[in-house]
This record gives C-alpha cells, structure tokens and sequence, in this order.
C-alpha cells in the first residue's frame, strides 16, 4: 500500500506536489471514485485515472539536456512560450526535474520517473549544482566570503557554497565566477548575487551532481546510462 500521491508520481504521470494538487482539486479517481484525501492509501492493482486517463505503469526514460536561453522549463507555458519538454523528441510525458529560468542556459534532466525526481528535489539531499555567472563588477573578497558562508535571500540564509572567480574583464568591467550551491531555491544564484551587489548577467548550470554537458552543444540532449541513473538514485538515497 502506498499513499495516492505517491503511486501518481511513481506511474511517472507527474511530481508527487502536482498530484496532490490534482487531488485536492478533485481530479482524482480510484477504481471509479473521486478521492480528495491526501494520505489515501492505493495498492498496485488499483485504477486510478486522471482527466479522463487511466493511468499505466510506463517504462522510465531520463534526458539529460543542454537548455537554450529563451525557453521554459515548466511542461506548459501559459504565455504560450517555448517548453523544454518540446525539444525533446519523444511520446511520454515527461517533467524536468527543478527548473532553470527563462534566461538561463545549461544542464537540466527531464524525465517521467517522479520517485527519482522526488529524491533529489529534496532539500536534505545536497546535490551540488555548478554554475558560471557572468557578473558586473568585480567580486570583492569580502563578498566572495559571504556568498561562501550564506547570504539571507527571501528571510532564510543559503546553506554554504563555494564560489571561484575564474575571470575580470577589465573593459567590460564583468566577472566569471563559478558557485556550486546544494539547494535549489527560487533564482537562487541571481538573488545572492544580488544580496552582495551584483547583477547576473547570465547564467549556465554546468554540472548536477556527477553529470556534466560533456558532448552536448545547446539544444543538444542524451539520454542517461542505467549506470548514471543508478548513480542519481544512490546519491538521492544516501546523500551525498
Ligand atoms: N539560480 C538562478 O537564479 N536561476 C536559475 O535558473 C538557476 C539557479
């Protein structure tokens, strides 16, 4: 037995936070009856159906994608913009797993496996993500230390990171810096920028976790080894 919303994310019909949403909206049907209570407990040979769709157990596909600048990292667009999911060829309604802004570019995997997706959005996991940020001005070592030891965005302080500043272009007056954070809050990286004075001027997510764009060129996408996925699953479980 396990509990409804869970068994929707792990059919791979979308993340364990939609499905409750769906069931509180009343969405959800179970072996023909609407079920609106959170903590209801399904077997696996229950049916379960969603707007009209019976839901199948569904083979797992992970992509891991190299995110052009100037496209959405949600599965619909309600401003009717450019979805990441489009650029993915396939059938299977697939999700990524957090997201990456309208402007930003880089790695992000996308996939139908919600029990996986669950496991590394979870704040207890500390998956390093690594970013370059193109900067105005120049970083100063006091901020560099702040932004290493947590700067307060949204009233809460970031959890440690580390930060490098690989460049200073002297004419255009920028910085590259590279920061590896282990959360995953909204606009993170531009907020504590911003918290010490500085604007991101772009944005790449070049690594998540062990995965790196290695081969991938914008646009470009792979799916992952049973290896790597295997890898992700153990990293999501045992932390890192
Ligand atoms: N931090 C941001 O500010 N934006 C992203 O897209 C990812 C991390």
């Amino acid at each position: 037995m396990e509990r409804l919303q869970k068994r929707i994310a792990s059919l791979g019909y979308c993340s364990r936070r939609k499905a409750e949403e769906l069931i509180k909206e009343g969405k959800v049907f179970v072996n023909g009856k609407l079920v609106i209570e959170l903590g209801f407990k399904v077997e696996d040979k229950d049916q379960i159906m969603i707007d009209g769709i019976v839901l199948e157990e569904e083979q797992k596909v992970y992509y891991l994608l190299n995110k052009p600048r100037g496209v959405v990292s949600t599965t619909s667009d309600e401003k009717g913009r450019k979805t990441i999911v489009s650029l993915i060829d396939t059938d299977i309604r697939i999700f990524p797993i957090g997201r990456l802004d309208y402007d930003t570019t880089g790695l992000i995997i996308l996939t139908n496996d919600g029990e996986l997706s669950n496991l590394l959005m979870h704040p207890k996991n500390n998956i390093e993500k690594t970013y370059i940020a193109k900067i105005n001005g120049k970083l100063l070592p006091n901020e560099l230390m702040s932004l290493k030891k947590g700067v307060v965005i949204d009233n809460i302080k970031t959890k440690k990171s580390k930060v490098k500043i690989k460049n200073y272009d002297k004419n255009t007056d920028t910085s590259i810096i590279e920061i590896t954070i282990t959360e995953g809050r909204n606009h993170q990286v531009k907020k504590m920028f911003e918290r010490v004075n500085h604007k991101v001027l772009k944005l790449k997510r070049e690594k998540y976790a062990f995965l790196t764009l290695e081969g991938l060129s914008s646009k470009d996408y792979r799916t992952l080894t049973i290896k790597e996925v295997q890898k992700l699953y153990n990293l999501a479980k045992n932390g890192k």
